[in-house]
């Protein structure tokens, strides 16, 4: 058995993002050779460390940041004629959840110097039919939780986070993740912390959490809240009826759990380097008069996925200064998402047969017009990276956006 690997790839130089024990732990997984009564020791580790420090009673590990909202909606049986509110201005997987539990989405507006989903037009979308919302806490920000908790609460409706974007964030003091009945993070290459896919789910609630697992895991009896592995005395037995219900496989695999387990471990330094690359770029766009930053509340700690402005387009055009700063030498700027409903799979119908749950009526709102703010926004926004693990390298690219700047103005 070779433990002897070297710790970084190159075996020289130490990796900037990987730094912590996600090489060591990688060894331990790979040192079991896969035996089956191994498996879910790594995911395990994870999912206690992950709830203990968001203070939550339940973490569930998922493939992905996708898979784990599909799960807690089916988990909690919304399905079918339900309505669940989404903002449109979000990674369209918030919107692709709802459609793949049969559910019909309904999109709330944004508010318009957070662009986080605005409680205003959740109030004016509640019918009957509502079950649950999804909140998103984009670029990293916390949307306003509390009277979004309150229209839950009067209404009887699930609030499932997605926190895809945001670790360690925080609202009124608490973490943002810990505010809803359910939480959604991913693990996907991009985010804070990262095990090229993966994702997990956080609850207080132990019935969602022990529906999530099986929901998850097949559906199979034996598997709980907190046990993802089968009972060898159960798959012994011919008489073991696995199947409780049915499920999908979402398991995160021990590879990535090991990777995502180390980098849990130093997630407060990862949240602190975004953090530091952020306030570079916001000092360097400070008094410019075309450019406007997300704003953040005074009750909230914004997690810096990535640094958003909202160019005044009438001014500049986006491509002009996206074409500006990459010709000083900047990075890529992400565009932010199409409207979700304004995508093709809306416009063209391509629902995968979805449209059949989705009454003639809504079917006909999913049209420009529908969240006007999202869409005045969405066209104007300028998503800067803040995922720099060497400071050097933020600051260069905030003088080069300062450089910009000046050169637009
Ligand atoms: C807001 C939001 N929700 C959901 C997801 C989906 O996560 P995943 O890619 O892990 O499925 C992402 C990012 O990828 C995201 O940014």
């Amino acid at each position: 058995m070779n433990t002897d690997l070297p710790i970084t790839m190159s075996g020289e130089e130490p990796h900037n993002r990987l730094f912590g024990n996600e090489w060591k732990y990688v060894r331990e997984v790979l040192a079991e050779e896969f035996r089956t009564s191994s498996g879910a020791t790594m995911m395990r580790r994870l999912e206690s460390a992950f709830a203990e420090k968001f203070g939550s009673a339940y973490a569930i590990s998922h493939v992905n940041g996708t898979a784990t909202m599909h799960s807690i909606l089916e988990a909690a049986g919304i399905g079918a004629g339900d309505e669940v509110i989404v903002p449109p201005l979000t990674m369209a997987s918030t919107t692709h959840v709802v459609l793949q539990a049969n559910a019909t989405p309904i999109y709330a507006d944004v508010d318009p110097e957070t662009f986080l989903i605005s409680p205003q037009s959740i109030r004016q979308r509640l019918t009957p039919k509502t079950r649950a919302i999804i909140t998103v806490a984009l670029y990293g920000l916390s949307p306003d939780m509390d009277p979004i908790m309150e229209i839950a609460r009067r209404h009887n409706l699930l609030v499932i986070e997605d926190n895809a974007e945001c670790f360690l964030g925080k609202y009124n003091g608490r973490l943002a993740g810990t505010l809803g009945h359910a939480a959604s993070f991913s693990f996907q290459s991009s985010k804070h912390m990262t095990s090229g896919e993966g994702g997990m789910v956080v609850t207080d609630d132990a019935e969602l959490a022990e529906k999530v697992r099986m929901v998850c895991t097949l559906g199979y009896r034996g598997v709980g809240a907190k046990t993802a592995k089968l009972k060898r005395t159960d798959i012994q037995d011919p008489d073991y009826a696995r199947h409780a219900s049915m499920g999908w496989n979402y398991r995160l695999p021990e590879l990535c759990a090991a990777v995502a387990l180390g980098q849990l471990e130093n997630l407060d330094e990862l949240v602190r380097r975004r953090t530091e690359a952020a306030g570079l770029l916001h000092a360097a766009v400070a008094g410019c008069p075309w450019l406007t930053p997300q704003k953040t509340p005074a009750n909230c700690v914004h997690s810096w996925w990535t640094y958003v402005v909202a160019l005044d387009t009438q001014r500049i055009a986006w491509r002009t200064f996206r074409d500006a700063f990459l010709a000083n030498g900047g990075d890529g700027i992400y565009a932010a998402w199409k409207i979700n409903y304004l995508e093709p799979m809306f416009q063209e119908r391509k629902l995968l047969g979805r449209e059949r749950f989705i009454s003639p009526d809504h079917l006909a709102c999913y049209r420009p017009g529908l969240c006007p703010v999202a869409e005045q926004v969405q066209p104007r926004l300028l998503q800067f990276k803040t995922n720099y693990w060497d400071i050097r390298e933020a600051q260069r690219q905030a003088e080069i956006l300062a450089a910009t700047i000046r050169k637009l103005s």
